[in-house]
């Protein structure tokens, strides 16, 4: 399959926005909000990462990762989500390799981890696991996860950017 991963770019917003929507649309913890939430991430600048996987000129997945806050002031900390693929194309691994191109920019990085909030059932591939002690107030443990990068585990509580909940 002829795919290219590869940063965001302007003409790419629009597409976005759209297979983000078609992805989440039939997922029942899905909250309807996730293809306005990049955009509103884009326009805080608060985009750190995003990533697009293109295939025959065409926008058929994306991956963003945005800055996230540990307790104890420690910096280097990063959340992955939303992460869409179209949903016709799903389960050929397009997902898999923009989740894998982005973990690998946060290693150039020398991010200290990266945070989320899915089912264990597919990020422990990429090596996530569950910290249920130091899921922020509000979100679901058993869905909070950790992938420790340059340390070997948060020494607090990393939580979201507040964007995430509508503010910031
Ligand atoms: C999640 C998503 C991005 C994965 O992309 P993908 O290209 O289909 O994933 P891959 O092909 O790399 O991996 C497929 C594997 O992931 C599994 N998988 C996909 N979504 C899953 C989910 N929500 N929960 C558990 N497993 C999931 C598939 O069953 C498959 O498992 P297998 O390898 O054991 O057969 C895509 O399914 C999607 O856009 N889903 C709707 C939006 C969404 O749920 N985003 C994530 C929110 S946490």
């Amino acid at each position: 399959m002829n795919l290219i991963i590869r940063p965001e770019m302007p003409a790419d917003h629009i597409a976005i926005h759209a297979v983000t929507k078609r992805a989440f649309a039939p997922m029942p913890f899905a909250d309807g909000d996730e293809q306005d939430l990049i955009d509103r991430f884009r326009k805080a600048g608060a985009l750190e990462i995003s990533l697009v996987a293109e295939r025959d000129s065409a926008v058929v997945g994306q991956v963003t990762f945005t800055e996230a806050f540990a307790e104890d002031g420690s910096r280097g900390w990063y959340a992955l989500g939303p992460v869409a693929v179209e949903p016709a194309l799903q389960k050929q691994q397009i997902g898999s390799q923009l989740i894998e191109e982005g973990l690998a920019r946060l290693r150039q990085r020398d991010a200290a981890g990266c945070v989320l909030v899915g089912d264990p059932a597919y990020y422990q591939r990429f090596g996530f696991r569950a910290f249920p002690d130091l899921c922020p107030a509000g979100e679901p443990a058993e869905y909070y996860q950790i992938l420790p990068l340059a340390v070997a585990a948060p020494d607090s509580v990393v939580a979201f950017h507040p964007l995430f909940h509508g503010s910031g």
